[in-house]
């Protein structure tokens, strides 16, 4: 049996584990990664502490993952397009993220994972809650379950990063490239999740719109429901993030929620998307 070498501890019953006792700017051997890989699809969430890694040295440890998904409407980090900002000025009144969402869903292969590293924090707020779509799924009766079985949904980015959308007005100068925002996906409701092989329920309050074959009037009580079914506590676990925090996330499998608290401060984090595989 291999030896572990990193130090793995679940955060809470739903989601989410710490991972201690690696330097993230030093040289990762393939078992590192493979060990992070393991946790990330048991937990959907791991988060690492104090990390002093420059930009250069995320995008390497993004690539141990996969290739690296551009993100088309987030501006990136200057000298970085792998690079997306996630800003929020000591002016600024809104947040990007600050609701339910999984990232890129409106893309045909929705990304594998986002690694976010916190450059500039808040002196209190600014988490970020996570919730487990498998532990939502599990949730539901066997009646419910049945008929998600046969869904499927549509997820869509024009809503959301389109020309003239309330949250496109409200970014200011941190999103771009409204005249992009035509990315239309038609993904089951019930995934089989590509590595764990768990049941996840896929749909999310960001960017799915409706069922397919259904009308949006009639999709909504159902979404409704299941929005508010998985966003319940047991299913979540909350993030307080210091400089040189990372949650790398599996987006496949969890939600998650920019809590927008520290009006008049600035936060300053860097995203990483990994690109995903086709899903089940
Ligand atoms: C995001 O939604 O990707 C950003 C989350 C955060 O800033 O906490």
């Amino acid at each position: 049996m291999r030896n572990h070498r990193l130090d793995i501890s679940p955060t809470s019953g739903a989601l989410g584990a710490f991972i201690e006792g690696i330097d993230l700017s030093e040289p990762l051997d393939d078992s590192d990664i493979g060990e992070m890989r393991e946790a990330l699809n048991e937990h959907g969430v791991i988060f690492f502490r104090d990390q002093k890694i420059t930009p250069e040295q995320h995008i390497a440890f993004a690539q141990r993952f996969g290739e690296i998904d551009v993100n088309r409407f987030f501006k990136a980090a200057a000298g970085y397009p792998q690079i997306a900002e996630v800003r929020k000025e000591p002016g600024q009144t809104t947040n990007i993220g600050g609701g339910w969402h999984t990232d890129h869903s409106y893309d045909q292969i929705p990304a594998l994972g986002s690694i976010l590293l916190a450059r500039e924090t808040p002196t209190r707020g600014g988490d970020t809650i996570f919730a487990c779509m498998n532990r939502a799924y599990e949730a539901l009766s066997d009646g419910l379950k049945k008929t998600l079985e046969g869904l499927r949904a549509v997820h869509s980015s024009r809503h959301v990063f389109g020309a003239g959308t309330d949250y496109v007005k409200a970014s200011g100068d941190r999103l771009e490239n409204a005249e992009n925002a035509t990315q239309d996906a038609i993904h089951p409701v019930v995934l089989r999740h590509p590595e764990s092989g768990k049941k996840i329920l896929y749909v999310n309050s960001g960017f799915t719109t409706h069922f397919e074959g259904w009308t949006k009037a009639e999709s909504e009580p159902l979404l409704n429901y299941l929005y508010e079914h998985a966003a319940r506590p047991e299913f979540q676990y909350r993030f307080t993030w210091g400089n040189g925090s990372i949650a790398f996330w599996d987006n496949r499998a969890t939600w998650h929620y920019a809590v927008n608290d520290y009006n008049g401060e600035r936060r300053l984090m860097h995203r990483i998307t990994i690109a995903g595989g086709p899903l089940g």
